[in-house]
This record gives structure tokens, sequence and C-alpha cells, in this order.
């Protein structure tokens, strides 16, 4: 079991202002995803523009352990010779998939209906996170998958038979969806699945890429078993989730504008845009032509007066990775921001709610820590420490906050933030923020 170290530290003096153009490494989720569907392709998938943070080197990893030969000519650049859909082979040890939730929801799904059992484990956070939203309905489909209390190590038997369900997802949540629609292509029949609110489409454009029939509407999307992968190629764009860390920079303090190019723009990630401009953010997009398979922009931000807001539920889903920084962004707004119908950000890689309300009680923030969200009142921050409890985005989003505090902020337990923004302290001073590592 892997345990991120915990004395890594950032030191961020106030700075108060951001400029300039900069470019966020590539999609976490879609290069997750493009491993995983290249893996089981036939034929070779090459992927540029792939994150080469820990999480997805996890699931590259766990790839090559289940006999899946990949090459690295350069650090985004891969080359996955698939096995096609039979082929994978059982893995020697436990696979650990470090910090990575999607790496682990995933692969249980892909992992259900192969001939070999397999064993999933992770870091600390991991291990103590929720697996039974996906065995639940694996086991439906026929899955035999033993978890320690719905917390991993997940065990896989090998050998079962599955068989398409017709689900509907207790919880809005990709990582259930998309361990099901990987499941479905190895089940007898066909497997639906209906969300109860739009979340991120990555794994059905994608599989509609390596040539895999998948029907999607009104919230319901069908795909059905024993279909072939074709390997094809990926160009992942720049994580909009990375890029949230400049965008709300930029709302705070860009006077001059910032420019983010080249972000993955996909509709259902970017509901922090509507929030921001709902707030009155000065924000525009530049989109890159030709829209398949993931629509691309450059993101240009002016600062300008943001005002507090009543977070309408139906985008919780949309900027669900985003709250972090979104909260920062409503501390340095005039006014009152409440945010409900957010549980699920108490069992992401930390409790999202309360590590946030007691880092911005720390540096002087009023606010209110609610059953499923937060209220916060804009006003002066000072400085202080802050314990992320090695929550990557908790650390990038504090680092955000020297721009409205008026003294250093000191962010503890930081060396997650390589699980998905390796060179985050460099583009972080490159555009103006003060941060000593
Ligand atoms: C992800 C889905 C979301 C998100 C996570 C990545 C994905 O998780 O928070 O960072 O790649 O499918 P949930 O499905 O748990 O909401």
């Amino acid at each position: 079991m892997s345990n991120a170290t915990t004395e890594r530290r950032y030191v961020v003096r106030s700075a108060t202002s951001v400029a300039g153009e900069l470019t966020v490494p590539g999609d976490k989720s879609i290069s997750h995803r493009a491993l995983m569907l290249g893996g089981i392709a036939e034929g070779q998938t090459s992927i540029s523009g792939f994150l080469a943070s820990e999480d997805c080197l996890a699931t590259l990893a766990g790839l090559r352990a289940l006999g899946v030969f990949i090459e690295r000519p350069q650090e985004s650049e891969v080359r996955v010779h698939g096995v096609g859909r039979s082929g994978l082979k059982g893995a020697a040890r436990p696979l650990d998939m470090g910090n990575a939730g999607t790496a682990i929801r995933l692969l249980t799904g892909l992992l259900a209906g192969q001939r070999f059992d397999s064993t999933l484990i992770g870091d600390d956070s991991l291990m103590r996170r929720p697996m039974e939203r996906v065995t639940t309905p694996l086991s439906a489909m026929g899955a035999r998958i033993d978890t320690d209390g719905g917390r991993p190590p997940v065990r896989i038997h090998g050998g079962a038979a599955l068989h398409g369900i017709d689900y509907a997802l207790p919880m809005a949540s990709a990582q259930v969806k998309s361990a099901l629609l990987l499941a479905a292509l190895y089940a007898k029949g066909t497997t639906s699945v209906t969300e109860p609110a739009p979340t991120r489409d990555h794994t059905e454009r994608m599989l509609h890429g390596f040539g895999v029939q998948i029907a999607s509407e009104a919230g319901r999307v069908s795909l059905a078993g024993g279909q072939r992968l074709y390997g094809c190629e990926i160009d992942v764009p720049g994580d909009f989730s990375s890029a949230a860390f400049f965008i709300v920079a930029g709302c705070l303090a860009a006077r001059q504008g910032l420019t983010i190019r080249n972000v993955g723009v996909n509709p259902t990630r970017t509901g922090l845009l509507q929030l921001l401009q709902l707030m009155g953010a000065d924000i525009e997009l530049a989109p890159h032509p030709g829209e398949a398979p993931e629509p691309v922009a450059d993101i240009h931000v002016r600062a300008s007066t943001l005002r507090g807001i009543r977070v309408p539920e139906a985008l919780v889903a949309l900027a669900i990775d985003e709250f972090p920084v979104f909260f920062i962004a409503a501390a340095g707004a005039e006014g009152e921001t409440v945010v409900t119908g957010a549980a699920e950000l108490r069992i992401k890689e930390s409790d999202r709610l309360a590590v946030m309300a007691s880092g911005l009680a720390t540096l002087g923030i009023e606010c209110e820590l609610l059953a499923d969200g937060l209220r916060i009142k804009g006003g002066a921050m000072r400085g202080g420490r802050i314990d992320s409890h090695g929550d990557h985005r908790i650390a990038m989003a504090f680092t955000v906050a020297s721009l409205i505090a008026s003294e250093p902020i000191e962010i503890n337990n930081v060396a997650n933030v390589a699980t998905s923004f390796p060179g985050f302290p460099r583009l972080a001073r490159a555009a103006g923020l003060a941060l000593e590592d």
C-alpha cells in the first residue's frame, strides 16, 4: 500500500495580480480512459497530450501488470499496444492505484468480466473511499467482488458470466457510469445506465471513437455487450479542472487579462464557468475549430467584481471537482454564496466541505458547514496555516487564495498535487503567484 509523503508544503506570499498566457497539462479523466480503452482495443492507440501525473501513471502501471505493452516515447506521448477485449492477463500482485479514485472504480468495472482474479488497492485516502457504489450494480450484472465493508481492497473473482442490466444511478457519478459501461462490454445483452443529473461523458465519446456503438439520449446511455474496440489516435486536451485554478485566479486578479490555451471545454465539465459568470466574472472562450470528439478552447479571463450567488443544484455535478477553488472565489466575492446538493464532496480525496470550511475559517472567512454544502460570506482574508489533508485540489485552491489574503498562507501535505497537476508550482509562479515549495 502506498502512502503519500506528508512533509512537502507550500508557502504562498500574497500577490496582487496574475497575467500572461499558459497551457495546463492534459486531462486526467481522458488520460485514464485512453489507457484503459487502448489496452483492450485491437491494434495500436497513440495518445498525445497524455497527463503524466501519479494518478494516470498508476493506471498505466496497472495495465502493464495486466499484460499490455505500453511505450512512452516522450513524457506525454503514449503508445498502447492493445491486446483485444479478451487479451488481458491476471496480474501477479495487487494493483496499486495510489490516490486515483477514477482508476480504481473504472478498473473494477473493466476487470469484473475477466477470466482471472484481480485485487485493487491504493493509498490511505483511496482505501477509505466507498466502492459499493460500483460493486452493487456490478454484482447485479453477475460479478463476484469482495470489499472490506464497502472499501478497498477490492477483490474481483474471475470467470463470472456478466449480463446486461438496466440501472438507475442513485448518485450523479461518471466513475460509476463508466465502470458499468466497461463491464457492459463483457456482458451478455444490453446494459443501460440512467443518470439523475448529467455527468462527464468522456467514456461515451471515447468508446464511440474506438468503434463501439453506444446510444445516449435523455440521461440514459445503452451499450450492447460483445463489441470489439479498434485502436485509434487520441489527442488529450488541457484539463479543465487544472485550468480552473487559473480561471479563478484570473477572475480575482488578472487586471491585464490571463489566457489559458488549449483547454477541454466539454459542457459536462465546465459548470464552473457558468457559476463564475453568474457571479459577474469576465470570461471569454475562443473555441478551436473541429469539435470531435472533445471540444477545446482558449479561455480568456479578466478580473472583475464578483458577487455571491446561490449555486443552482443542477450545476453541481458539472463543476464537481472545481468546488475547492470555487469556494475561494466565493470568499473573494461581495456578499454570501450558498452551495447545497453537494454531499458528494464529502467523499472525494478528502471531505472537501469540511476541509475547505476549516481552512477558510483559519483565514478569517465566515463560513457555515452544511450537511450537503457550504455558506460562505465574502470578506477580508488573513494569512495562516492550512491543512490540505493530502488533497491536491485543496492545496491548489488555497494557493490561489493568496491573491486575496493579506499575509502568507502556508499549506502542508502538498505532495499529492502531483497526482493531477505536475508542474503546478512552476506555472503558478509564471502567472504571478508568490509560491515557494
Ligand atoms: C471522474 C468523475 C468524478 C470526479 C473525478 C473524476 C471521472 O467522480 O470527481 O475527479 O474521471 O470519471 P465521481 O464519479 O465520483 O463524481
